[in-house]
């Protein structure tokens, strides 16, 4: 059986990069095949490195927000490194449509919210200040608006009354990295169906 090839983009610590990694053994149908950063100081590219994973850095600063000249760079080691799926796992960069079309149908995104609530950023705060009795995560495809996309499984956790937002992150953070990776495998297997967990 020839694996799917997946590509993982990061920002940051990279655990969910780590989870999804460490699933793709087995009879799993896909491998990874890079670890793409950002930002040269992720410090998920060790982590990466030391899995033997290919990785590489494309830094978003030289070119002064000119998204679309830092685009046609991103997507070179892409491109080399044959992925036929792309992960967004903790990149928080935006991507513009341009971008996103040329991965339509194979680029998903881990958001934590349970989408559509909270779309952006701060999204443990938003939660807690709505007063809200749940909260979570959401995998889903990627399409040109911002944290949509066709929902591919959410990961419920309860709010507890003395929660602050770390808390809460680190709560949802548990369920992140069962959630994607659990998505994954299906999606990487060709099923669509929306894992639900929580
Ligand atoms: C995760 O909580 C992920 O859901 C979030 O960033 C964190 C990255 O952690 N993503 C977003 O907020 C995307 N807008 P990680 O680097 O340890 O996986």
């Amino acid at each position: 059986m020839s694996h799917k090839r997946v590509a993982i983009l990061i920002s940051g610590g990279g655990s969910n990069m780590v989870s999804l990694l460490e699933s793709m053994t087995g009879d799993h149908a896909a491998r990874p095949c890079l670890v793409l950063a950002n930002n040269a100081d992720a410090g998920g590219l060790a982590k990466a490195a030391a899995a033997g994973v290919k990785t590489a850095v494309v830094d978003h600063r030289p070119f002064k927000g000119d998204r679309e000249a830092f685009e046609a760079e991103l997507v070179k080691p892409i491109l080399a490194a044959e992925a036929d799926i792309v992960c967004l796992a903790g990149f928080m960069r935006v991507l513009t449509a341009g971008f996103v079309s040329q991965f339509e149908g194979r680029m998903l995104n881990i958001h934590p919210s349970l989408l559509p609530k909270y779309k952006g950023l701060h999204t443990h705060a938003r939660a807690l200040e709505a007063g809200d009795a749940e909260h979570g995560c959401t995998v889903h495809e990627v399409t040109p608006r911002l944290d949509d996309g066709p929902i591919l499984g959410q990961a419920r956790v309860p709010v507890q009354s003395d929660d602050t937002p770390d808390t809460l992150a680190a709560r949802v953070l548990v369920q992140e990295h069962l959630l994607y990776p659990a998505v994954l495998r299906r999606y990487a297997a060709g099923d669509r169906t929306p894992v639900l967990l929580g």
